[in-house]
C-alpha cells in the first residue's frame, strides 16, 4: 500500500503522520449530524409539549454551563431550506437528524400532532429533492416530560412507549427513510441520567438504577426493531439499528492484565448494550463481575437485571448495521479489585484504572483528546466481538471554543485515514462516516460554549446565520473526491 506522507510539527518534536491515499468506495456514506433538541428551537410551538430537557433547564438555569437554553437554538424548525442548502454545499449523501418525540406525540403516546409531523415531512422532502438521504434517530435524549412524570426510562412501560413512538415514526416517515437508529447513545441516558447524574434527571445511582435503564433500553430497542421487521420492512426496505458510543481503550502495557483491563472496559461501556444485540445476553465478564460484587454486598440478586432466555433470544439479532459514535480514547490499566462499597460504584465494578496521557493533544473538552489512530483497534475489536457487522460511524467530531478549526481538519482527516486503513488492512466493513456536527448547536450541559460545527452559527443574530468553516470546505472536498489527499488510487 502506498502512503502519502504529511509532516507536521508537534510541540518539541517532528512527528510523522501517514494519510491513507485509497479512494473510499463509491457507495460509502458521507454524512453530517445534528439532533432535534440541539438545533430545532421552537420548544413550545405548534403543539409541541416540553421534554425532560426543556423542563430541567427552565427550572434550573444553572444546569447549563453558560446559563443558556435551547428555546431557539439554531432555529432549525424555521430553517429547513437553509439547513438543506448547507448540507448540499457539503456534498453529503446523508443527513443524520433526530425526531422530537414531543413534537410528534405531545402526550408521549397516543394522538399525533400534525403540525409537528409536517415539519419532518417537509424536511425529508427538501432533503430528497436535493439528493440527500435522511438517516433518522428516533430517540436522541429528549424524553417527553409527561412520560418522565410516569417514571421515564426506569418504568418498565418505557419499552412500550418507545416502541409505540417508533411505530408511528416508521408509519409516518418510513416510505422515505431507509436508515434508522432507535436510540442515540443510550449510555448517556442511563449513565449520564441515572449513573453519574450529569444529565437530566441527574439521579446518581451508579450501577443500580443505571442498570435498570440499560435493561429497558435493550428491550425497547429490540421491540422497535421487531415492529419494523414484522410490519414495515417488506414494504419499506430500510435498515434499523442504534448508535452506541464508547471511548477506544488502549492497554497501558502489553501485559496480559492490562490487555484484559482494556477488553473489560469495552465490555462494560459498549458490550453491556452491544453484546445483547449482536451476540446474545450481556458480556460474560460483566454478568460475572456484577453478580459477584452484588453478592459480596449482601444482595440476593445481581444489580444487573437478568435477561431471561426468551429475552435473550428476542434481543439477539435486532440490528441491520452497527452504529458507532466515537470521539477519543482512554488508557486502561489493571488494578487490584477495590473492596465493595455502599453505595456501589462503577470504578469498583469495572476494576480498571483509566487515564489519558498528558502528551495526547487536548481539545476544549476534558477527556476528548485527539488520537485518531486509536479507532483502528476499536473497529477491529467490534469486528472480532460482533461477527464482522457493517459499521457506520454515526458520530465523530472535534470540539473547540470556536477557534482551532485547522485542528478539526486534522482530526477528521486522521479519523478517516485510520478508518480507511482498517477497511483495507483488516477487512473491517465500514459503510459510512458521520461528522458531528453539521453546525454549532446547543451542546447539552455545555450550552453554546462548545462548538463542533462544520458551519459556524452566529447565536447573537436573530437569523442564526450559518457560515462555512475551512473544515467544512475540507469535508466538501472529501465528499467530492472520496479521497483524503491530492491524488488517490482506487
Ligand atoms: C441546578 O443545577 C446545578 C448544576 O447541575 C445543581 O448543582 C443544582 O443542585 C441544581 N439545583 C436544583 C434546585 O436542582
Ligand atoms: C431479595 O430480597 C428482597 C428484599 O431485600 C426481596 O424483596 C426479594 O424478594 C428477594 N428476592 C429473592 C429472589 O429472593
Ligand atoms: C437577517 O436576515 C434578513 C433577511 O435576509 C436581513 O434583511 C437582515 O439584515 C438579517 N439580520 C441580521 C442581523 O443579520
Amino acid at each position: 500500500m502506498r502512503y502519502f506522507l504529511l509532516f507536521f510539527l508537534v510541540g518539541c518534536c517532528f512527528s510523522e503522520e501517514s494519510i491513507n491515499n485509497h479512494r473510499f468506495p463509491s457507495d460509502f456514506i458521507f454524512a453530517a449530524a445534528t439532533s432535534a433538541y440541539q438545533v430545532e428551537g421552537a420548544w413550545n410551538e405548534d403543539g409541541k409539549s416540553p421534554s425532560l430537557w426543556d423542563t430541567t433547564i427552565h427550572n434550573n438555569a444553572s444546569f447549563i454551563e453558560d446559563l443558556s437554553n435551547a428555546d431557539i437554538a439554531c432555529d432549525s424548525y424555521h430553517k429547513i431550506k437553509e439547513d438543506v442548502a448547507i448540507l448540499k454545499t457539503l456534498g453529503v449523501s446523508h443527513y443524520r437528524f433526530s425526531l422530537s418525540w414531543t413534537r410528534i406525540l405531545p402526550n408521549g403516546i397516543g394522538k399525533v400532532n400534525e403540525a409537528g409531523v409536517a415539519y419532518y415531512k417537509n424536511l425529508i422532502k427538501e432533503l430528497k429533492d436535493n439528493g440527500i438521504e435522511p438517516f433518522v434517530t428516533i430517540f436522541h435524549w429528549d424524553l417527553p416530560q409527561i412520560l418522565f412524570d410516569m417514571g421515564g426510562v426506569i418504568n418498565p412501560s418505557f419499552v412500550d412507549w418507545h416502541a409505540e413512538f417508533a411505530r408511528e415514526c416508521f408509519r409516518l416517515f418510513g416510505d422515505d427513510v431507509k436508515l434508522w437508529a432507535t436510540f442515540n447513545e443510550p449510555q448517556q441516558v442511563c449513565t449520564g441520567g441515572y449513573g453519574y447524574g450529569y444529565f437530566p434527571p441527574a439521579i446518581k445511582s451508579e450501577v443500580q438504577l443505571e442498570y435498570v435503564c440499560v435493561y429497558h433500553v435493550l428491550k425497547a430497542h429490540a421491540k422497535s426493531w421487531h415492529i419494523y421487521d414484522d410490519e414495515f420492512r417488506s414494504k419499506q426496505n430500510g435498515r434499523v439499528s442504534l448508535a452506541l458510543d464508547t471511548s477506544a481503550f488502549i492497554p497501558a502495557t502489553e501485559s496480559a492484565a492490562d490487555l484484559e483491563a482494556a477488553d473489560r472496559m469495552l465490555h462494560f461501556m459498549l458490550g453491556i448494550y452491544a453484546n445483547a444485540i449482536y451476540v446474545g445476553d450481556y458480556p460474560e465478564v460483566v454478568k460475572t463481575r456484577v453478580a459477584a460484587r452484588s453478592a459480596a454486598e449482601g444482595r440476593n440478586q445481581s444489580r444487573l437485571p437478568e435477561l431471561t432466555q426468551s429475552e435473550i433470544d428476542y434481543i439477539r439479532g435486532t440490528h441491520d448495521f452497527f452504529g458507532l459514535n466515537v470521539y477519543s480514547a482512554t488508557v486502561a490499566a489493571a488494578m487490584d479489585d477495590p473492596p465493595v462499597s455502599d453505595p456501589p460504584n462503577k470504578w469498583g465494578e469495572q476494576g480498571v484504572n483509566t487515564y489519558q496521557p498528558t502528551d495526547w493533544e487536548e481539545t476544549s473538552i476534558d477527556g476528548t483528546k485527539v488520537v485518531p489512530w486509536t479507532v483502528q483497534s476499536l473497529l477491529i475489536w467490534i469486528k472480532d466481538n460482533y461477527n464482522n457487522p457493517g459499521i457506520i460511524i454515526t458520530e465523530n467530531g472535534y470540539p473547540s471554543k470556536g477557534d482551532k478549526d485547522d485542528r478539526r481538519v486534522h482530526y477528521i482527516r486522521g479519523y478517516l485515514s485510520n478508518i480507511r486503513d482498517v477497511m483495507i488492512d483488516h477487512g473491517v466493513k465500514v459503510l459510512g462516516y458521520t461528522v458531528w456536527s453539521l453546525m454549532d448547536n446547543f451542546e447539552w450541559a455545555s450550552g453554546y460554549t462548545q462548538k463542533f460545527g462544520l458551519f459556524e452559527v452566529d447565536f447573537n443574530s436573530p437569523n442564526r446565520t450559518r457560515t462555512i468553516r475551512p473544515s467544512g470546505e475540507f469535508y466538501k472536498k472529501v465528499t467530492e473526491t472520496r479521497c483524503l489527499v491530492d491524488n488517490c488510487v482506487d
